[in-house]
């Protein structure tokens, strides 16, 4: 792909190989059979219709898939944009659409989890949704009874348990605003959240296990909250037995708070609008945002792509490997499948623990029908070989779905053999923590292209755009962007409506107020299949998860010995990209083996496993405008032996030569 003048690409290399959906699930699938009620002809149809009356589509959307206390005055109003509302004057609250509204149905005894501990010698363990409905009340009694009210904000760093799913609705019960934060950050990474988010409680566990082992977590959220002076109560859940830290008078056990509670507890009537979650994402600083998501509207986007874009139905087994301190764990593990009443999957560990065949062999277990993951999952399987599939029987496979990443052709041609029986189809997804849910997708009845997530979702218009707001025609690139808003969309960034207008909504104002930028590039072939690119930002995509470049480069600078750090992402066969920063050191400093090795320890303590550079490179100098900005694209192209085009307006041009291939 070249980069034209004003930022757009061309299609330079078509992919046409297309892969028909099976010819029953395409016609009975429920995307199809709603299309079919509403007499469109074709997908495309269907598609355009959608957009073109996204109120009206959106309208039905949240009737058919949430239920209101109270109904909404208004679909829509944006006549206060960036900040979008939706159903307005509608009341609602998500825990009694996730769960209750289950109970309420006779539908008590369905399992919501069939968890899987990591370690074999464990046993695995159903949750219905009747024993989370009793938990969850339990559980938000004792948020009460430690002073937590509507509004407030609590944080939740625990791993992939079926408690920590309870916890987020016990949040959502009685209005408090949960944060979750990946139980693989550091101390510091769940600190700094903390802090920003003001957060009056605390959710944590005493450990984890990994490859059979238990790990501490407790002593990493102590350190984290030293500092929050608004952190009133720790809540910890006992995992491992691991002896813990405690801090009395702070420190509540989870089993503890929930066995001196009453099972009754009343749901807070929401407002549409208010407040279900923040959660941190990565930007272009090194600070992170507080992406903020709302009751109503979240109730329907995780839904509705459940139903349409998964297929879901109640005899279905699901299973989205997703960890839930991701928003792919908040839509697709939490959420949405909850909100339809769906038996899901939840597997606390990794795929390779006790061997590589541990996810087929879950998919065998319990006949997995739908599957989502990510790509860097699906490569490292495939370079295990087929042996391992082959040993497993996986024919329960109806589905599949892929995110975080662009699904290169191979992994893919692979993982709807391996995983899905040479049949069924990828469900590519497109979409951020921002948008709350699907954006770009193929449905179940589309025929697909390897590499490709098809087209816009019904419901939505996204677009690509020029530098210049123009709309790029089929056969090139641009920015994706979001003319029209939709339910699930975020609403503002917690305490920082500057960055907010500015990330997003700055970029096309003059051309058309409202539109959203996405930050990421795609390409558009002749028959309008989409094809994404990247970041278009200095966004780092390392295993399906981003991380900025400027939050690792200054993890690096607060080192004693580094002066300067400036961190680019080099393609990794398996993780999309691998991070490799650049450093130069204090003056005297001696650039020794171990020093690198210490900086890369360093990142890992500051960041979490996620951010450790691959490499850590010392250099004299690193190329800077004359305004001291970090030229990470020029160094970028160097390092990688591309052509650095034009340096003239560097600060130091010589300091290009410096930058080695890596
Ligand atoms: C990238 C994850 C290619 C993209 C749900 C986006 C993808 C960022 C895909 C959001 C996909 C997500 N193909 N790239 N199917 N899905 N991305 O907020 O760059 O963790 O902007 O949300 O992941 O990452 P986030």
């Amino acid at each position: 792909m070249a980069e034209g003048k004003t930022g757009t690409t061309k299609v330079l290399m078509e992919e046409t190989r297309i892969f028909e959906p099976p010819k029953d699930l395409a016609e009975n699938c429920n995307a199809w059979q709603w299309a079919k009620k509403k007499g469109f002809k074709t997908e495309q149809e269907m598609r355009d219709w959608c957009g073109e009356n996204y109120i009206e589509f959106w309208d039905e959307m949240a009737k058919t898939y949430a239920d209101w206390y109270e109904p909404y005055t208004q679909v829509m109003d944006d006549s206060e944009k960036p900040y979008f509302k939706w159903f307005v004057g509608g009341k609602i609250n998500m825990f009694y659409n996730a769960v209750e509204r289950h109970i309420k149905a006779g539908k008590g005894d369905r399992v919501a989890y069939h968890f899987i501990p990591e370690a074999t010698d464990q046993p695995e363990r159903a949750y219905t949704y009747q024993e989370i409905y009793e938990t969850v009340n339990k559980l938000a009694n004792g948020l009460k009874s430690l002073g937590v009210v509507k509004g407030d904000r609590v944080s939740i760093y625990m791993p992939m348990l079926p408690e920590t799913v309870m916890a987020m609705l016990a949040c959502a019960k009685i209005g408090a605003i949960h944060s979750l934060v990946f139980s693989g950050f550091s101390s510091k990474g769940f600190g700094d959240r903390v802090q920003d988010c003001e957060a009056k409680v605390v959710f944590t566990a005493d450990g984890f296990y990994r490859r059979g082992k238990p790990m501490p977590l407790k002593p990493q959220a102590d350190d984290g909250v030293k500092d929050a002076a608004s952190v009133k109560n720790v809540i910890v859940l006992k995992r491992t037995g691991l002896e813990v830290p405690w801090t009395e008078g702070r420190d509540v056990w989870f089993h503890e708070l929930v066995e001196s509670q009453s099972a009754e507890c009343e749901t807070e009537v929401m407002d549409a609008e208010d407040r279900l979650f923040i959660l941190y994402t990565s930007g272009t600083t090194g600070k992170p945002k507080g992406i903020e998501h709302a009751h109503g509207g979240y109730c329907v986007g995780p839904a509705y792509t459940c139903k349409w874009v998964f297929d879901l139905n109640e005899d279905d087994v699901y299973w989205c490997t997703a960890d839930v301190g991701w928003i792919t764990g908040h839509s697709y593990v939490a959420y949405g499948p909850l909100c339809l009443g769906i038996t899901s999957i939840m597997y606390e560990g990794s795929p390779d623990y006790p061997d590589f065949g541990r996810w087929y062999k879950i998919i065998e277990d319990y006949k997995v029908t739908v599957f989502y993951t990510a790509p860097t999952a699906v490569r490292m399987l495939m370079k295990q070989g087929t042996e391992w599939p082959e040993k497993y029987d996986r024919s329960s496979v109806r589905l599949l779905g892929s995110v975080g990443e662009p699904l290169n052709p191979e992994a893919y041609i692979w993982y709807r053999k391996y995983f899905g029986n040479e049949v069924s189809p990828i469900m590519d997804t497109w979409w951020q923590t921002e948008s709350g849910c699907h954006v770009i997708s193929p449905l179940p009845m589309t025929p697909c292209k390897p590499g490709s997530v098809a087209y816009p979702l019904p419901g939505f218009n996204t677009t690509l755009f020029d530098e210049d707001g123009n709309e790029v025609p089929l056969g090139s690139g641009g920015n994706i962007v979001n003319p029209t808003p939709w339910p699930s969309m975020l609403r503002a960034f917690y305490k920082d409506e500057v960055r907010y207008k500015k990330e997003y909504w700055d970029m096309y104002w003059n051309v058309k107020p409202g539109t959203y930028l996405a930050g990421d590039k795609a390409t558009r072939d002749k028959d309008g299949y989409w094809f994404i690119q990247g970041r278009i930002d200095d966004v780092l995509s390392v295993a399906g998860h981003r991380i900025a470049n400027a939050e690792v480069e200054s993890a690096l600078v607060a080192h004693k010995d580094v002066a300067e750090a400036a961190v680019i992402g080099k393609p990794d066969e398996i993780k999309g990209e691998a991070i490799v920063a650049f450093v130069i050191l204090n003056t005297g400093v001696e650039a020794t083996d171990d020093l690198m090795k210490a900086l890369r320890t360093h990142v890992r303590t500051s960041l979490g496993p996620l951010a450790i550079p691959a490499a850590v490179i010392p250099v004299q100098d690193v190329p800077k405008t004359r305004s001291g900005k970090i030229m990470r694209r020029v160094i970028k192209a160097k390092a990688l032996g591309n052509p650095t085009g034009d340096t003239s307006a560097l600060a130091n041009p010589e300091s290009v030569d410096y930058i080695p291939l890596i």
